[in-house]
Order: structure tokens, then sequence, then C-alpha cells
């Protein structure tokens, strides 16, 4: 996507019927053809009217102070979050995942004692967002790991932090499929995780003391 204004989606990675059955096709398009590109039309639109905060990248929206009234401000990081967190959401799926290898794996045996471990905190943090939210598995730079939950768009704040992967637990994400059965939909998450694109994130994590 461009790094400023007018942002553009990323593109989705694998066709809509590249995570059948762990996600259907009527979800994935709806997830990212209606919830991720109207939001992101919704950010431009917002921007348009405050040509001050066109030149500003994506982060600095989300984290930067705005001069604008608080409903204003509100919006654009409300859209801005949507739009980071929905990026990361579907650029870390894939139909044909393998298992975590390198240093990721090793880290977060290290961390959790293994990946099954790991995946169960990070369900027992998806099952305890209350209302919509996301669940965040975040690198610093020393290699250390965290898992945050966020509620709404809310990025997680951690200077010198990379996000590795997010978990999107808004009701939106799987109502098709399993209505009120988000265990099921975690559980067809992990199947569908890319720990090739976690494992680049982690690497951006501990290479670069700016990422
Ligand atoms: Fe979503």
């Amino acid at each position: 996507m461009l790094a400023q204004y007018p942002f553009q989606l990323a593109p989705l990675p694998y066709d809509y019927i590249a995570l059948v059955p762990h996600c259907d096709p009527d979800t994935l398009y709806v997830h990212y053809d209606k919830i991720y590109s109207q939001d992101l039309q919704t950010l431009n639109y917002l921007l348009t009217q405050y040509p001050t905060y066109q030149s500003w990248s994506l982060m600095q929206l989300i984290t930067g102070k705005i001069n604008l009234p608080t409903t204003v401000v509100n919006n654009i990081k409300y859209y801005a979050g949507s739009v980071y967190a929905h990026e990361l959401f579907f650029c870390t799926l894939c139909g044909s995942p393998t298992p975590p290898s390198g240093r990721l794996a090793k880290q977060i045996d290290n961390s959790y004692g293994s990946l099954s471990n790991l995946q169960d905190i990070v369900k027992q943090a998806a099952l305890n967002v209350l209302g919509a939210g996301w669940v965040w598995l975040i690198a610093e730079q020393d290699g250390s790991l965290h898992i945050i939950i966020t509620q709404n768009y809310e990025i997680p704040r951690i200077s010198n932090s990379v996000c590795i992967f997010a978990l999107d637990v808004w009701e939106h994400a799987y109502f098709l499929p399993y209505p009120a059965d988000i265990s099921a939909y975690i559980n067809n998450w992990f199947s569908v995780l890319d720990w090739n694109k976690a494992e680049k994130n982690y690497l951006k994590a501990i290479q670069s003391p700016s990422a």
C-alpha cells in the first residue's frame, strides 16, 4: 500500500477459495472487500477534508498528535487502526502453512515452552476480549515476545517493536460460518496462519532498531 494518503488496499495474496476449509470464501470476501476496503475508503475520505495530515504515514496517524476536534481525531485513529490491523491480518494467512521454524520457533519455545502453549495462550486471550478487539504477537528488538490484547482498532504501543501477527476478534471475522462460535474460528485461524510471514516479521523486529 502507499505510505500515505490516498491509502490503497494491500492486495490479498491468495484467492478467496485459498483458505477453504478453514475460512469460507464468503467470509473472506466480506471481510476483505467490505470491512477492510470500506474502512480504508473512509480513512481516505476523512483525510480529504484535512490536507495537513495527508502527508502522514499510517503509523503517524495512529500514534501522532492530531490537532483537530476530538471526534475527528477519534475517527481518523479508528479507521487508520483498522487499515493497519487488517493489512497485517490478511497478509499473514495462507492456504498451506508450514510449522514455524528458525529464530521465531526457537523464541516461542524459550518464551512459552512450545507452539501449542503459545496457541493456548493466544486462544484464551481471544476468548477474553470484551466486545471487539485483537490479539497480537509482537516482538521487541531484543527478541522478546509479548501477547497483547487491544480493544476495537487500538494498536499495541510498545516502541521499537514489530507486530508478528494479529488475530481479528471482531464478530465480522467469523459470523457467517460460525455464529457465536469464536472457538471454532480461532482453531481454523491457527490452521491458516502463515509462519513464514511471521518469521519474516520477527527477523525485521530483531534486525532493525527503528522497525
Ligand atoms: Fe476484521
